[in-house]
């Protein structure tokens, strides 16, 4: 191959000394070594992944470590949202420590938005900070999980409770190990990617209502471009404001109706992520609509170009389901964005212009959900 769909495309997160590259191309993965030895002093990576990203491309990154003269082991944890726990951070803390692993050696985190919040957070925490490498094998992860530091685990009181900002010291998005993931895990991240565009990329999302099936397809060159786009828009957001005192809490724009259809629906497998925010993003336009912020057929068009990819854009037909008004609302204010009394909301006065609204009026918003769980 020859052309786009071989260049690698590097971004920059801009975080002064702790500023990283954020590669993205196909074949990354058999190039990690020597991306990957420069950052490692004492010559040794660990390797956390799931068994069904192991099964497909671990060997490729153990081969490629070792051919840069580095050697690896690797720990492997079952798929799913269950493995970012207490436990599994414990026992990633355990094999490292019981491997003598130091400050000098990095941990290369091989899989999606699981195994990426739950390696970060056990490199932060191991001696206080051993060097961290992103391997994100998700759509998700390559457009938004991998990028800006937020890691978490899980706890019984909710999702990425605890956790620490721990930015990772390279990201290699290797856009061909996509090929293998299952074909609702990418409508999922295409949800993420289509999220850049209404936040601040007018263009971007014009570029996805023409080319949004290429992406979805996974041509070579449309995916890269719109990976790189991506992570483009959220490396600025997070160079600006790392810790999301104000402005990156746009990236949560359709998370706080999102993440309240996920908590409705128990976390479980029935309801992803990306699924619960593309609807959350298509009620968060429909809102601004009802509130005069936004016109109806920019929201249409929002609507349209999620639906294509295959997700659910009304909220009698998202999985998972029936969602109750009331029970959503209560998850809402249980969001990580309220502050005191006030329910803060992500809205949109068009296509590429989201804006944080500091307080929705809660009985509009239930009378809103109301008629949405009641619209065919
Ligand atoms: P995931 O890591 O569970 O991966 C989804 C599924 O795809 C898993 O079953 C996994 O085994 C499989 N898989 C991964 N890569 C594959 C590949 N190349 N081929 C075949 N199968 C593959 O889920 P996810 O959607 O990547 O991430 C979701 C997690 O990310 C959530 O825990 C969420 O809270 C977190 N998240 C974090 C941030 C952040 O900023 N840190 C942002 C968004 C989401
Ligand atoms: N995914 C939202 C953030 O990284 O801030």
């Amino acid at each position: 191959m020859i052309g786009e769909e071989t260049t690698v495309r590097s971004v920059g997160v801009e975080l002064g000394a702790r500023r990283y590259e954020i590669l993205i191309g196909p074949g990354l993965v058999r190039e990690a070594g020597r991306h990957i030895a420069p950052l490692a002093g004492g010559a040794r990576a660990f390797i956390m992944s799931d068994e069904t990203v192991a099964a497909h491309h671990l060997e490729p990154l153990t081969d490629s470590l070792a051919r840069a003269g580095l050697a690896s082991s690797a720990h492997v944890l079952a798929p799913g949202e269950a493995s970012k726990s207490f436990g599994e951070l414990s026992r990633a803390l355990d094999w490292l420590l019981e491997a003598g692993a130091n400050r000098g050696d990095v941990l290369v985190a091989l899989g999606g938005g699981v195994i990426g919040d739950l390696a970060g957070l056990t490199a932060a925490l191991m001696k206080r900070g051993m060097a961290f490498v992103q391997v994100p094998t998700t759509l998700l992860a390559q457009v938004d999980s991998s990028v800006g530091g937020k890691t978490a685990v899980n706890t019984r009181q909710g999702k990425n409770l605890v956790g620490a900002f721990y930015q990772p010291r390279l990201v290699l998005a290797d856009t061909a190990t996509l090929s293998t993931l299952a074909h609702r895990e990418r409508a999922a991240g295409y949800a993420e990617i289509v999220k850049y565009g209404l936040i601040g990329d007018p263009e971007f999302f014009d570029w996805l209502e023409a080319n949004g099936a290429g992406v979805m397809d996974l041509d070579a060159g449309l995916l890269a471009r719109a990976v790189a786009r991506s992570c483009e828009a959220k490396a600025q957001i997070v160079a600006r404001d790392e810790r999301e005192g104000g402005l990156r809490a746009l990236l949560n724009l359709g998370h706080t109706f999102g993440h309240a259809l996920e908590a409705a629906n128990g976390y479980g497998p029935g309801l992803l992520h990306g699924e619960a925010v593309a609807c959350g993003m298509c009620l968060a336009a429909r809102y601004s609509v009802r509130a005069g912020l936004m016109a109806d057929s920019e929201a249409g068009r929002a609507e349209d170009v999620l639906a294509r990819a295959g997700l659910a854009t009304r909220l009698p037909r998202l999985s998972g389901g029936p969602y109750d008004p009331s029970a959503l609302l209560e998850h809402m204010q249980q969001d990580k964005k309220v502050r005191g009394n006030a329910l803060p909301l992500i809205l949109m006065r068009g296509i590429g212009r989201a804006f944080i609204q500091p307080e929705a009026d809660r009985a509009d918003l239930l009378d809103f959900l109301q008629a949405e769980a009641a619209a065919e």
